[in-house]
């Protein structure tokens, strides 16, 4: 399975900030914003990741992560010479997907919660079995999302949802459940999103692909409950709102969170050697001391 992580878009809601550097390597406290999602396509254990960025920022992004073999990863770039909607990640990355199914997230999404490594693979298992999974969250102010309506049943002792209806930034929402910018798609998607139409804001929209798949009746969904946090953070609220939730989990966990190699190091992607090189790298960072703490034992889950 391939993931995407897209890191684009002009970032003006956030200027004078994003004048000269990119939204997505914003601090979220005390780490770059894309840490973060980077670390979600790796808690559902996906390797191979494709970074598509602006022409000015994709190689800013790359001087961060490099190709991913700190990480026991291969990651790699691409342009979108312009936002054009976020289906368009898909056209971009035809190649780099070729066969295989594929996950995106949006660089300015945030998610934790614990479970959630189960929640992202079984949305990998239903991906592999040819079915698409889009994640709800509940939210205030449905108006600006995209915004699933579904039913919900009772399915070996716990829910299953069967989504209605999706509908991108509606004047009259029909629930107040988001769709979160985490999709999983089967084997195929590139092709599907060749057949997206752009929409009146002439954006080729991640909302128009979801329809596509739940008119063909191979849409999922999975609801992120209480138990799970989930932000965007691209504008100045919401960024400072994320910044100082992921502050509060640290201080109070005393341990960090969305550390991309501690991640590596857990599913044995990077050896002890490899993880104690990016401790060093760190330095005296509290960051650096988080990956010191894990390689000597003190952490372990
Ligand atoms: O955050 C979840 C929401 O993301 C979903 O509920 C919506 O269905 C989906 O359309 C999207 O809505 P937004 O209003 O947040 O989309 P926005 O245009 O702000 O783009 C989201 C992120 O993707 C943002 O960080 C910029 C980046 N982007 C956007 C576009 C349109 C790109 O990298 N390329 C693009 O072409």
């Amino acid at each position: 399975m391939k993931g995407i992580i897209l890191a684009g878009g002009s970032g003006t809601r956030l200027y004078p900030l994003t004048l000269v550097t990119s939204k997505q390597l914003l601090p979220v406290y005390n780490k770059p914003m894309i840490y973060y999602p980077l670390s979600t396509l790796m808690l559902a254990h996906i390797k191979e990741v494709l970074i598509i960025s602006t022409p000015e920022d994709t190689p800013r992004i790359e001087r961060l992560l490099g190709d991913g073999s700190k990480l026991g990863m291969k990651l790699s770039y691409a342009v979108q010479e312009k936002p054009e909607g976020l289906a368009q990640a898909f056209l971009i990355g035809k190649d780099f997907i070729g066969d295989e199914p594929c996950a995106m997230i949006l660089g300015d999404n945030i998610f934790y919660g614990n479970g959630l490594g189960a929640k992202l693979g079984e949305a990998k298992r239903t991906a592999e079995a040819g079915r698409a999974t889009v994640f709800g969250y509940y939210v205030e102010d449905p108006e600006r999302f995209g915004i699933m309506d579904f039913e919900q049943k009772e399915h070996q002792g716990g829910y299953c949802y069967r989504v209605r209806s999706v509908e991108e930034k509606p004047q009259h929402p029909k629930s107040n459940y988001a769709i979160v910018g985490l999709y999983f798609y089967p084997s195929g998607v590139a092709g599907m999103a060749q057949k997206v139409r752009p929409s009146a804001r002439g954006e080729l929209e991640i909302t128009s692909l979801n329809e596509m798949y739940l008119e063909n009746g191979i849409l999922d969904a999975q609801l992120l409950g209480r138990g799970f946090t989930w932000m965007d953070a691209g504008t100045f609220d919401s960024l400072r709102k994320a910044a100082n939730f992921v502050c509060m989990i640290e201080q109070y966990q005393g341990m960090s969170i969305s550390a991309p190699e501690e991640i590596a190091y857990r599913y044995h992607w990077i050896t002890k050697e490899q993880l104690a090189e990016s401790a060093e790298r760190y330095g005296k960072s509290p960051y650096g001391e988080h990956l010191r703490a894990v390689l000597e034992n003190k952490i372990v889950i």
